[in-house]
């Protein structure tokens, strides 16, 4: 059975039974929690917490899945992989145990045609009711149902035994598998508890009950019984094509024959080598999957996942002897195999053929060159350990092919372990947590500098900081703490740059790409400017203040006021920072998601994904788009909700931003919903205009727009606009005609040029006749020596060589001319015959050259030279003569 067909039998199966049917979701799940969709249930958690009420309480899908955990395995087995497809069946409070038990067993047996004698089951080790359901419902003895638990001392969380969980937070809930037995060839006897390889579970059914934290810890029932199952088809097709391993089936066969005709090697003929032809087909796979899903190779995330897997994927090419550094590719034609193989499974790889091909491209291209140059460096370091203790792989090292060559660190390790060593991780890492400190020490800019420890206490003293300042710009409080760089302070006077800390604060602390509020703080005594506002630790802020006069001390009352007028621009840039997000998906794909961002007061820069740069219309469409939405004058709404209320609602969230359980979603109209603790305008039109100015390269694969918003935005258009004023008054027209006269005057300088050109050439040839013809005689040799100021540059030369010309044999000719800066150019050029007498030009104008302070260059017979000193002209051309008089002598 293809696998197409047991997708199909599954899914119809299932139907049969009242299931609604859904395609695979993208990789990238909707999910904070998740770097990437691992089963699937993910598209329907919201579901199984009842966070939202699904239109069919029963479901069925296929879902492409990539699981990272071991990637250094793929290929080394021939049972690992790093994605795969998930058939499953669900029930949202619907039915339970009873029918998923029986519905599993049927389909296995009568759809799939599995010996029921070879079926095994096992069960949570305290689940007797599944026990009795298997029991009652299918023809599964007791001798081969087997209990896992959980060993003692594990975590819930990676214990892989028959309690399931994503790992993160949401349901979960104990579990049953079906195994099945594949024969005495592959080992011992005696069920899924001994021998895993033999006994192969294809089947998971789990009983979704309780949920969860993301430290595995049970906060309580789901509000229904639910279920969730996983049938891997990658496993299906190898018991229904009866063959070995995943890479025999039809899944894989193509991708491995494409790898053996690229590399002429082939599979089977030597161990190593397969493994390699393994891990080129597999990863370049899951690369093809998660580019069209929108995921780019990055430093971080999701995308340093792809980045791992196509970089080794590069590295086994070079082991199957590709020359990769040398321009042969490797990913592009395998993922040409990838998506003739998959295209029917997967039609959504066909929108994202260029996509995927580019990107998978432009990473070997750029991989495959410091590839070479790394394996080199591991080449000297291998030579150094043999000499040393012959272990361990050092850290440093790997520190500097991580950071230099770009050898993600378990390639490191995995060629360490292929050469017999292990490598120094915590060498590894202390040296990368250096290395992010450093870079945060760097990007705090003007940082107080007051150390933790101060800030703990005043947070002890103050408490958690109230932050006051979405509804109120202006607050009366008190002075909780002053510090400073050597602890807290008891006061301080006019002209003191120091930090306050407040109970209460109206001051928006910079988060989330936001800068700090601004503003001023009085008390009795004294007055405080407000420079930067800064998250000092977790729930603490700091305002960054210079006594402006008077003095103040802790425990004063404050009246507090936040510039307005900043913070207006601020929020302007920040609702049109949203704006600018969900219209930038539309326009370029769902790959353009935020990856940073910096909101000031009227500007805006806005960091994404994307492998090329915006084209002039998109970035047109893009700004037209975003205006056009403004004007319409959209909601902005601010709630607080729960974190799955929020993910049930579809808000974006940002990966590796952190969030608590409740959470502040910011919706503007109807396009865009944020999980944001920023600042906004209160409705869309105050936002006023937003032009995009500028937009680059800031890396590979990540670009940056800037724009400009609210008044600023009016500024610079205003300025744009008088320039073109300006113009148009110069050029005497209309604002409107003013292109058109100005390409006009152009034209017209280009024919005047053109025939000044002519004109100077005739001149030019004129003083040439009259300068041959004013030649002097030394030994039979007719010598030129004149000064000809204002004839420079190439003049200069075309005059040279004309006189010369007229001289045509035996002649020495020497220019010299004042440049309108006063400095001075000579040229000397002498006949053919003279040179090939053996005369030269160079040393004849040398020592001239010397007297206007410079030097002489050129060849045989011409030699030009240029000097600072214009008014020495005359004397120059006075050596110039005696020299150019006396080689002639020597030479004739
Ligand atoms: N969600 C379950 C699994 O991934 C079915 O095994």
């Amino acid at each position: 059975m293809d696998s197409l067909t047991i997708r199909e039998t599954f899914l119809r199966f299932y139907e049969e039974r009242g299931a609604q049917r859904y395609s695979s979701a993208p990789l990238i799940p909707n999910d904070p929690g998740l770097l990437l969709t691992i089963a699937g249930m993910v598209p329907f958690k919201p579901y199984f917490l009842g966070d939202a009420t699904p239109p069919n309480p029963r479901a069925t899908s296929y879902q492409k899945c990539v699981r990272t955990n071991d990637i250094e395995n793929v290929g080394r087995t021939t049972r690992h992989l790093s994605s795969f497809e998930m058939l499953g069946n669900f029930s949202f409070g619907d039915y339970f145990k009873r029918e998923a038990i029986r519905w599993s067993y049927e389909l296995s047996v009568e759809h799939f045609g599995l010996d029921p004698e070879r079926i095994w089951v096992t069960i949570f080790e305290t689940d007797d009711e599944s026990e009795q359901l298997w029991l009652e419902e299918t023809d599964i003895p007791l001798e081969r149902i087997q209990r896992v638990g959980v060993p003692d001392g594990a975590s819930r969380l990676d214990a892989s035994d028959n309690f399931w969980s994503t790992g993160a937070a949401g349901p979960c809930g104990p579990c049953s598998e079906l195994n099945y037995d594949r024969g005495p060839e592959w080992g011992q006897e005696g069920g899924p508890l001994v021998n895993g390889e033999r006994y192969l579970e294809y089947y998971n059914l789990v009983f979704m009950q309780q949920e969860q934290d993301g430290d595995g810890k049970v906060l309580g029932d789901l509000p229904a019984k639910s279920v969730d199952t996983g049938l891997g088809l990658e496993r299906m097709a190898v018991l229904l094509q009866d063959v070995p391993d995943v890479f025999a089936t039809d899944l894989f066969t193509p991708l491995i024959a494409a790898a053996e005709e690229l590399s002429g090697v082939r599979y089977g003929d030597d161990a190593e080598r397969d493994v390699s032809l393994r891990v080129v087909a597999e990863h370049v796979r899951t690369s093809a999957m998660l580019i069209a899903d929108g995921v780019l190779p990055s430093k971080e995330g999701r995308g340093y996942v792809l980045r791992r897997l196509l970089r080794r994927a590069v590295r086994h090419g070079q082991l199957l002897g590709l020359d990769l550094a040398g321009g042969t590719q490797l990913l592009v034609p395998m993922l040409d195999a990838v998506l003739q193989t998959n295209l029917q499974m997967y039609p959504e790889l066909a929108k994202q053929r260029e996509l995927v091909t580019r990107i998978a491209g432009a990473e070997e291209r750029d991989f495959a060159a410091r590839l070479r140059a790394g394996l080199d460096r591991v080449d000297r370091a291998l030579e150094d350990v043999r000499a040393g203790d012959g272990a361990t792989f050092p850290g440093d090292v790997t520190f500097e092919l991580h950071d230099t060559f770009g050898f993600p660190v378990d390639l490191t390790a995995e060629i360490a372990e292929e050469a017999g060593l292990v490598l120094d991780r915590d060498r590894f890492e202390a040296l990368m947590d250096e290395q992010r400190q450093r870079a945060r020490a760097g990007a705090k800019k003007g940082g107080g500098g007051v150390p933790v420890e101060v800030y703990r206490q005043a947070a002890d003293e103050v408490g958690p900081t109230e932050f006051l300042g979405y509804e109120q710009l202006t607050a009366e409080g008190t002075i909780g703490a002053l510090v400073g760089p050597g602890g807290a302070l008891e006061g301080a006077s006019e002209g003191d740059s120091i930090e306050v800390v407040l109970g209460r604060t109206p001051f928006y602390a910079e988060g989330g790409g936001q800068v700090g509020d601004h503003g001023v703080i009085e008390t009795e005594t004294g007055r405080l400017r407000v420079v930067d506002t800064q998250p000092a630790i977790e729930g603490l802020q700091t305002h960054r203040v210079v006594v402006e006069a008077g003095e103040v001390r802790p425990g004063q009352a404050a009246h507090l006021v936040v510039d307005g007028e900043r913070r207006v621009a601020t929020a302007r840039s920040h609702s049109a920072t949203h704006i600018l997000h969900a219209t930038m998906k539309e326009v370029l794909g769902d790959h353009a998601q935020q990856a940073g961002s910096l909101v000031q007061p009227g500007r805006l820069r806005f960091d994404f994904p994307h492998f090329e740069p915006v084209s002039l219309e998109q970035l047109g469409e893009i700004e037209r788009t975003i205006n056009a939405r403004v004007l319409r004058d959209p909601h902005v709404t601010t709630e607080v909700m729960s974190l799955d209320d929020a993910r049930a609602a579809g808000a974006v969230a940002n990966f590796g931003d952190k969030y608590g359980q409740v959470v502040r979603v910011v919706t503007i109209g109807e396009f865009s919903k944020e999980l944001c603790g920023g600042t906004h305008v209160p409705s869309g039109a105050t936002v006023g205009n937003i032009y995009l100015v500028r937009e680059e390269s800031i890396g590979s694969n990540t670009r940056r727009i800037e724009a400009l918003t609210g008044a600023d935005a009016y500024r610079y258009a205003r300025h744009e606009m008088q320039v073109a004023e300006e113009v148009a008054r110069l050029v005497d027209t209309p604002t409107t005609e003013a292109v058109a006269r100005v390409q006009a005057l152009l034209e017209r300088l280009k024919a005047v040029d053109k025939e000044l050109a002519k004109t100077r050439r005739a001149s030019l040839s004129q003083d040439a006749k009259r300068l041959a013809d004013e030649a002097t005689r030394e030994d039979g040799v007719a010598v030129v020596i004149a000064r000809v100021d204002g004839v420079v540059g190439d003049d200069l030369r075309t005059l040279a060589s004309e006189v010369r010309g007229h001289l045509a044999t035996q002649g020495v000719v020497v220019l010299g001319a004042a440049t309108e800066d006063g400095k001075a150019q000579l040229i000397c050029a002498l006949t053919s015959d003279l040179a090939d007498a053996g005369v030269e030009a160079r040393p004849i104008l040398h020592p001239a050259a010397q007297v206007v302070g410079g030097g002489a260059g050129g060849r045989g017979d011409l030699a030009q030279a240029g000097g600072k000193n214009g008014s020495a002209l005359d004397e120059a051309l006075k050596v110039a003569s005696a020299e150019a008089r006396s080689a002639v002598r020597g030479g004739a």
